[in-house]
């Protein structure tokens, strides 16, 4: 018995890209191909081929009919920090009554609130929540991420987090990009010698993540009451020395110049960007640092959204990812994600949809894998529910509108 999948009867086919996978800018944002009345051949995990129904293949070994559905690429979710001990559900009714979200953090809660909780977790634990999370994301139509560690900020603690990601990594058929953020914050011991800290992420952790191949990546928070930019630069050039890319957070909190520093560092994106002016767009005009924006933050801690409008009408183009995690993000729903994006963003949805998709694998260096419905691609597809198009899954906020998602040629 073979192994060929044939999907049929689609309403929709959407997110088709012929030819060469590269980030998708400016008004190209706004534009997707689509098919009406499709299929889709799926035989060894990849997709082999698909069309309209006029061609339809006669034979396959499985039918899927997805008659009156939209079938997309899975969600390429470039950023989450999905690996943490509990949620901060009492910070979370703190702010609602009144403080900041800085303020909790320079009292010691937020990041440092996580990692008190993350260093007295167990690491199998750890993992089983993690990979809980991991499979609710899954099913609301994910099929790549990153993640991020960040919640250790001991030698000890961040090496726990990066092998739960790689446990996670060995456990799921989804990809899965992992990021060494030791500089996510000064830890409190460290408090009064910020300085020990950075000499001990440049000369000790750094060398043992990339000397284990524990991480893709390495980020650092560049804001306002986190690290400066000549920190970052540090690290940043530390890591590169010991082939972990660039990728940051910044302008989050205020203009950091965490854009710029990204920028100079060859950085595969730079991530949040609530606080950016025309001199930061400017800049990443000139660059192949991806903006990625991560709107359900400005959902979450009501601050301002990125200029998504602005830059992709000045021709970049944006990636959009969840960035899940307890503190300023506790959810990695991508439709819901996209409804935050178009609602408060003014994006289209189809400008939303390339952000989630095609550019946040980009992000991620995983565009000749994944993010389109191109021949030889993985087979990661989200079919919907009967009757559901892009512009109606958006649009219907909150709504369950996945019916299946087949990750690499199985359903999951
Ligand atoms: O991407 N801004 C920095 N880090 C995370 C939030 C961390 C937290 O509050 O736990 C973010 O928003
Ligand atoms: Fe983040």
């Amino acid at each position: 018995m073979g192994n060929s999948i044939l999907i049929r009867n689609i309403s929709h086919l959407t997110g088709i890209i012929d030819g060469a996978s590269k980030l998708v800018k400016g008004n190209d944002m706004g534009r997707v191909r689509s098919i009406s009345d499709a299929w889709v051949l799926v035989s060894d995990g990849i997709i082999q081929d698909f069309g309209s129904m006029l061609t339809v293949p006669e034979r396959a070994d499985h039918i899927i009919d997805a008659t009156g559905a939209s079938v997309f690429p899975c969600w390429c979710d470039s950023h989450t920090h999905i690996v943490f001990a509990s949620g901060r559900e009492g910070e979370f009714v703190d702010r609602i009554k009144g403080k900041s979200y800085e303020e909790i953090a320079a009292a010691g809660g937020g990041i440092l609130n996580s990692a008190n909780r993350l260093r007295q977790m167990p690491e199998d634990l750890l993992y089983e929540n993690a990979y809980r999370r991991l499979q609710e994301v899954i099913s609301k139509g994910t099929g790549a991420i990153e993640i991020k560690s960040g919640y250790g900020l001991t030698r000890e603690s961040e090496l726990k987090m990066l092998r739960v990601i790689r446990r996670l990594r060995q456990s799921t058929e989804v990809t899965v990009k992992a990021t060494f953020l030791g500089a996510h914050a000064v830890p409190s011991e460290y408090k009064e010698n910020r300085a020990d800290y950075i000499h001990l992420i440049i000369n000790e952790m750094i060398p043992e993540v990339a000397g284990e191949g524990l991480a893709d990546y390495c980020d650092v928070f560049c804001d306002k009451g986190f690290f400066t930019v000549e920190e970052t630069d540090l690290i940043l050039t530390a890591a590169a020395r010991y082939g972990l890319k660039a990728k940051i957070h910044a302008n989050e909190l205020a203009v950091s110049g965490g854009v710029q520093v990204g920028i100079k560092n060859n950085a595969v994106s730079v991530d949040h960007l609530e606080a950016t002016t025309q001199v930061e767009i400017d800049a990443l005009k000139n660059a192949s640092t991806i903006p990625t924006l991560l709107p359900s933050v400005s959902f979450f801690l009501n601050i301002d959204y990125a200029p998504a409008r602005a830059m992709i009408d000045q021709g970049l183009g944006i990636a959009i990812a969840s960035d899940y995690n307890p503190g300023s993000s506790p959810s990695g729903n991508i439709p819901l994600l996209m409804a935050i994006a178009c609602n408060n963003m003014r994006i289209t949805p189809v400008e939303a949809f390339s952000a989630v998709t095609i550019n946040g694998a980009c992000a991620m260096e995983l565009e000749k894998e994944t993010g389109s419905i191109s021949k030889s691609k993985s087979a990661n597809l989200i079919i919907s529910r009967p009757g559901v198009t892009l512009d109606s899954m958006v649009y219907a906020f909150g709504s369950d509108h996945i019916d299946k998602v087949m990750i690499r040629g199985k359903l999951v």
